[in-house]
């Protein structure tokens, strides 16, 4: 039987405490080029920009900044990202040979898309789907500052379209980064929330990276290996921001789940978190995190027997038959949710009753159901839903 894989990751990956000092090296070919850095405000206030900004000047890498990104990124802050492409804010001529991001997924994801409409042209909405993208985005290297998106290390951009009350998923080889970069030292200011939201994001990638149809031994070792570390460290990071253990572990269960995901696919817990923060708009770990023991549950008869115990085993929980781990899954998913201080339920996140169906129909032609493990109805979805309320 005809069962391939094609694993994919960005060529550079630099990572560790002081791995942003490695970047110099990696950026000699662009010497004298110009980059367009692509973030958010309170990147530049913490000083992370002004780090990047000197690292460019030793190198003569000209640069622009766009900051103009908020909370989750959307096709007017991608138009917006791309005028920096075709219009003169001051001397300097717009032919950008680098995007560098600086942030945590949201900035990534824009500058990903930035980056592919820039060479492609037309808007970012043409691209919406699996592999539409024509030719090669200019060079994008993610600088990440959060520990659990794992944007920084995927081909994959979801990009809000308000018009339709829709998260796109756009996936492509051409949205791969060329270069990620993981250093704690740019994590130890993340915010409590962020640091809940994204680091169970980790865990919510990692499991249903694992039980995706499209999972092969080597997206399995490290969605594992993921939720192993995931789960023992993200209690330490929320406690202790400047536990740097913890932040270093954090990172690497990160990238972990980033490859995994970005090789085997996702399932029923993100295709509704997309369509949740499309609607509601808050933040993309807190929907994950409260719909995955849902998820799971609606899942488990599709599951193999072992993978139900082997995700047990990485979280610590000893079970004698399928159920009963399955069970332990459920409850110990929803105590670490408890833990980190993730709302109980998705009413808290905006959910009404009245949204269900439409936001079911949409869940169903995100890109990350095609690998669900148990295929589901609009109703199927709605249940999933109702239970998470
Ligand atoms: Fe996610």
């Amino acid at each position: 039987m005809e069962n391939t894989h094609n694993f994919m990751m960005p060529k550079i990956n630099l990572i560790g405490v002081g791995a942003i000092k490695d970047l110099s090296a990696e950026l000699l070919d662009f010497k004298l080029g110009k980059a367009l850095i692509v973030t958010d405000k309170n990147m530049i206030d913490l000083g992370y920009v002004d780090r990047i900004e000197t690292l460019l000047k030793s190198l003569f890498i000209t640069y622009d900044i766009f900051d103009g990104i908020m909370h989750e990124p959307t096709v007017s802050f991608v138009e917006t990202g791309l005028d920096y492409f075709t219009k003169g804010l001051n001397v300097l001529k717009r032919d950008y040979n680098l995007v560098i991001s600086v942030g945590g997924g949201s900035n990534h994801d824009c500058a990903k898309a930035i980056a592919v409409v820039a060479t492609n042209g037309g808007s970012i909405t043409d691209y919406e789907g699996y592999n539409k993208i024509a030719k090669p985005a200019v060079p994008v290297i993610c600088i990440n500052t959060t520990g659990g998106s794992g944007a920084e290390v995927t081909m994959t951009a979801i990009i809000g379209e308000p018009n339709r009350k829709v998260k796109m998923a756009i996936t492509s080889p051409e949205l791969m980064p060329a270069i990620s970069v993981n250093d704690p030292m740019f994590m130890v200011s993340m915010p409590r929330q962020v640091t809940a939201s994204s680091g169970i994001d980790v865990i919510v990638h990692a499991i249903e990276a694992y039980v995706s149809t499209e999972a092969s031994p080597i997206t399995d070792s490290l969605s594992i290996g993921a939720i192993r570390i995931a789960y023992k460290y993200l209690p330490r990071a929320y406690e202790n921001g400047y536990d740097m253990e913890a932040r270093e572990q954090m990172m690497f269960a990160s990238v972990m789940a980033g490859m995994a995901f970005n090789n085997a696919g996702l399932g029923y817990a993100h295709a509704l978190a997309h369509q949740l923060g499309g609607f509601y708009h808050q933040m993309h770990g807190n929907y994950s995190a409260i719909l995955l023991p849902h998820v799971l549950e609606f899942n488990a008869p599709s599951i193999p027997d072992e993978r139900i115990f082997k995700i047990a085993e990485a979280m610590l929980i000893q079970a004698t038959d399928k159920t009963e781990a399955a069970d332990k899954i459920f409850n110990a998913l929803q105590k670490l949710n408890e833990t980190v201080g993730i709302s109980k339920g998705l009413q808290q996140l905006g959910l009404t009753t009245d949204d269900m169906e439409q936001l079911a129909v949409n869940a169903l032609d995100d890109l990350t159901t095609f690998v669900n493990p148990r295929k589901g109805t609009v109703e199927d979805l709605v249940n999933i839903l109702k239970a998470a309320l």
